[in-house]
This record gives C-alpha cells, sequence and structure tokens, in this order.
C-alpha cells in the first residue's frame, strides 16, 4: 500500500515509517511512505503558503494554490486510484472498522493541515474524506497521519509476524476489548497469573479470555456492547 503525505513537516509523519511493525511493513515492500511539502510547489521568494483569512479573525489560512499542486504532484506519481483524505477535528471519527476499509486501498493521500485551516474551496475539489482521530484538537494534522498509518499498516497482509493477533486485538472481529495478557514469572510480588491458562486446557481457557473480554468490555466501553457480535451465551453471562 502506498501513502502519501502532504505535509508543511512531511519528515514527521516519515519517522513513524522508520520503526516497529511499520518500520519491518516498509523493510517487507508492504508499504511506502513519501513527503510532498506544499511549500516546494509555492511561489514567490516567501514561498508562501498560508493567508490572513477573509472576514477577519485570528490565525492563518492555507492557500489552494500549493496545496493543490501538492496534491496532483502526489496522485500524479503512481498510477493506481488515491482517495484523498484531510485530517481535521471535523471529520467522522476514526475507528477499527475505518482502518480496515482504508487498509484495503492501493494508496490514500493525507493532507494535513496547520493554521487555523484550509482554505474551503480546496477542501471541497480535492478532498474525498475528513477523517478525525478524535474529539480534541491537535495543532495540526501530522499527529493524526502518524495515527492512522500506524492503524492502517499493521493490517496490510505479513505486516504483523503472528498473523493471529490482528484478529485477537480489541475491536477486532467480534468488536470487544481484548483480554488481559500474562507472561512469565508465574509468581511475582505483583500477583500470580490465573491459574486457568497454565492448565493447558484449550477450551478453558477460551471461555475465560471471553468471560475477561465480555467483563473489561463491560466495565469500561459500555457503549461498544451494543454494536458487538454477541452469542446466546455470551448475553447470559452478562446478565448473569
Ligand atoms: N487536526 C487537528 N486536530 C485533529 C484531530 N482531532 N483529528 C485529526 N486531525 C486533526
Amino acid at each position: 500500500m502506498r501513502f502519501d503525505i502532504v505535509s508543511l513537516f512531511p519528515e514527521f509523519v516519515a519517522q513513524i515509517a522508520a520503526h516497529g511493525v511499520v518500520g519491518r511493513a516498509g523493510e517487507r515492500g508492504l508499504l511506502s511512505l513519501h513527503g510532498w511539502n506544499p511549500r516546494d510547489y509555492a511561489e514567490g521568494n516567501y514561498r508562501r503558503v498560508d493567508d490572513r483569512p477573509f472576514g477577519g479573525g485570528p490565525g492563518m489560512v492555507m492557500m489552494i494554490e500549493p496545496l493543490r499542486a501538492a496534491i496532483r504532484a502526489a496522485r500524479e506519481a503512481d498510477p493506481a486510484p488515491a482517495r484523498v483524505v484531510y485530517l481535521s477535528p471535523q471529520g467522522g471519527r476514526l475507528d477499527q472498522r475505518k482502518v480496515r476499509e482504508l487498509a484495503a486501498l492501493p494508496r490514500l493521500v493525507l493532507l494535513c493541515g496547520r493554521y487555523e485551516g484550509v482554505d474551503e474551496r480546496l477542501l471541497q475539489a480535492e478532498v474525498d474524506e475528513e477523517i478525525s482521530i478524535g474529539d480534541y484538537v491537535l495543532s495540526g494534522g501530522e499527529l493524526a497521519a502518524a495515527v492512522l498509518v500506524d492503524a492502517v499498516a499493521r493490517l496490510q497482509d505479513g505486516a504483523l509476524n503472528d498473523a493471529e493477533s490482528a484478529v485477537q486485538d480489541s475491536f477486532e472481529g467480534d468488536g470487544l476489548l481484548d483480554c488481559p495478557h500474562y507472561t512469565r514469572p508465574v509468581e511475582h510480588a505483583l500477583g500470580a497469573v490465573p491459574g486457568v491458562l497454565l492448565s493447558g486446557n484449550h477450551a478453558e481457557i477460551a471461555r475465560w479470555r471471553r468471560q475477561q473480554s465480555l467483563g473489561r468490555t463491560w466495565l469500561r466501553r459500555p457503549d461498544l456492547l451494543d454494536e458487538a457480535a454477541l452469542s446466546k451465551s455470551d448475553r447470559a453471562l452478562l446478565e448473569a
């Protein structure tokens, strides 16, 4: 999958592609990341990319032309069709379902705004979708783009070492939170590993994990239960 990042600080986002799961996916040829700086497409000695808002008010607005040229250059760098996403607190909220949808695309162009915003005409003409990573305001779209790239990259086939682990994640499959995990030592001053996990009884272990997932979701994120794929026995457990 190909990611094109349109940003005044493309190296910011490129940093995440250098480490961990995303870095490894890059080394395995599963994804590539390319930065496009609108300043490189700006005119004049000052290479201006922003200007004062019409109607007055604080802050600056990113201008149409440098962004349009950068997005066009990104689009033309590869023949595969690109979905252009603008990271903004006004977008639809990113969740694992959206991440899965995006992960199935051949490429994404991610537009990161700075300053007070981006000229609305550019958004209308060039952007396919606006996405927010949560109900809070960041000083730019770069961190949001990094979050999106990470979440989408790890779903690429072959990105994770254990193909199972994406399916087991919180929000994956049945839409519940993940169960707790333990490793050695069995006994520790902070507590012991739950005995069932040492039993070797796979059916019992699966039942315990399911119970933990359901319990955690009920306690921490009851809103997820409305949408979760629950069996009859899950419901019995929850209602007990
Ligand atoms: N840019 C600024 N705040 C943002 C948010 N919450 N999500 C995505 N992009 C943003």
